[in-house]
């Protein structure tokens, strides 16, 4: 697309903010939102911001019968001297870029995309929550908007940014979670759309959260599709595992989310002396681990909880408490310092906040 500039139409009757302590995630939206059009003909073109408002589109555009989507999910914080704050953006940007190619969309323009974002969070920078915990959400997002009913690629697609003040995404924050392994159900399959971000794969996860959730667990952890046996993902974050002194995360072996904090996780256990180890892991190792005394903390990593610590896991008819069902040290400091570095509160030695 060649760069033009983004118009913008303001919006002359301002929200009410809501009060930060009673916020749920994603449920409050901000007063502004990037769009941005895609035709066969033009390209990527038309860039705006534009109020926040419901999208006029075709009962049969291709979205709403194929699933054919996109997302990320990324985060604005305000640092100490009032600054706006983005985490990476880069890297999500560049998956979406990943999960495009997966989903057959056409590839949008990084560096105007990050332009864009910039100045739709700087436009809304009094809408970014400054308490602890808190954050200004970013929701990018790709449908594909062509009224047509054949399967094929659409030829028309709407790039859509919207914001959300947000709190805590598990109401236990922090504070750890308890887990029921699936056996029944899976998440992804090598060579399916696990890898990219798009709706189609949270839509089949959510017959095992239901079923998890009516059970009292907060999530679900995923074993590998074909054997059952090795471990994927939790809920929808990466899952790491603390083991005699060891960091253990599965591998990127296709069917899992190559997730931001994911990789900051890794870089930052690295930093600090840790040895990592990016493999496959199977439940039954796991399980073998907490019985020999060495399964130290296991935790889950994503842009929505940041670290999620997990408490117990259940497997068939056995259950097994973690660090006395305590958030672990590690998954503590962890926290600590992604966050830290997020609010721009401490030093960063990677260069992740811009
Ligand atoms: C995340 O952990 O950031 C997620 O992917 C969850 C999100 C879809 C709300």
């Amino acid at each position: 697309m060649k760069e033009k500039p983004i118009r913008v139409d303001y919006r002359t009757d301002k929200k009410t903010k809501p009060i930060i302590e009673d916020i749920e995630f994603g449920r409050e939206f901000t007063d502004h939102m990037f769009v941005m059009d895609y035709s066969f003909a033009h390209g990527w073109h038309d860039p705006r911001i534009i109020p926040y408002q419901p999208l006029t589109v075709d009962p049969a555009a291709m979205i709403f019968h194929y699933g054919q989507s996109v997302f990320e999910g990324m985060k604005a914080y305000l640092s100490p001297k009032g600054d706006a704050l983005l985490f990476r953006p880069q890297k999500n940007i560049e998956r979406l870029n990943r999960s495009n190619q997966r989903l057959c969309i056409p590839e949008i323009d990084e560096k105007f995309v990050l332009k864009a974002i910039k100045q739709l969070v700087s436009l809304e920078k009094e809408w970014i929550p400054t308490k602890q915990g808190t954050s200004l959400y970013i929701r990018p997002f790709i449908i594909s908007t062509e009224p047509y009913l054949g399967v094929a690629s659409s030829q028309q697609y709407q790039f859509i940014v919207i914001l959300s003040p947000v709190g805590s995404y598990y109401k236990e924050g922090v504070n750890p979670v308890e887990i029921l392994v699936e056996n029944e159900y899976v998440r992804a399959v090598v060579g399916g759309t696990g890898e990219a971000k798009t709706g189609g794969n949270y839509a089949s996860s959510l017959k095992a959260q239901e079923i998890a959730e009516r059970n009292g667990y907060a999530q679900v952890l995923w074993l590998d599709a074909v054997e059952k046996k090795y471990i994927e993902e939790v809920g929808s974050m990466n899952v790491f595992f603390k083991i005699n002194g060891e960091i253990i995360t599965p591998a990127l072996t296709g069917s899992i989310l190559p997730g931001v904090t994911r990789d900051s996780a890794i870089k930052l256990l690295k930093h600090w002396g840790f040895k990592v180890t990016e493999s496959k892991i199977t439940i039954k190792e796991l399980i073998e681990a907490f019985h020999n005394g060495i399964l130290e903390e296991a935790f889950g990593t994503g842009t929505a909880a940041v670290i999620s610590p997990i408490g117990s896991l259940v497997w068939n008819d056995e259950k097994i408490t973690i660090n006395q069902g305590k958030t672990g040290e590690l998954s503590k400091r962890l926290y600590d310092t992604i966050t830290d570095i997020q609010y721009g509160k401490t030093k960063d030695p990677f260069g992740w906040s811009e």
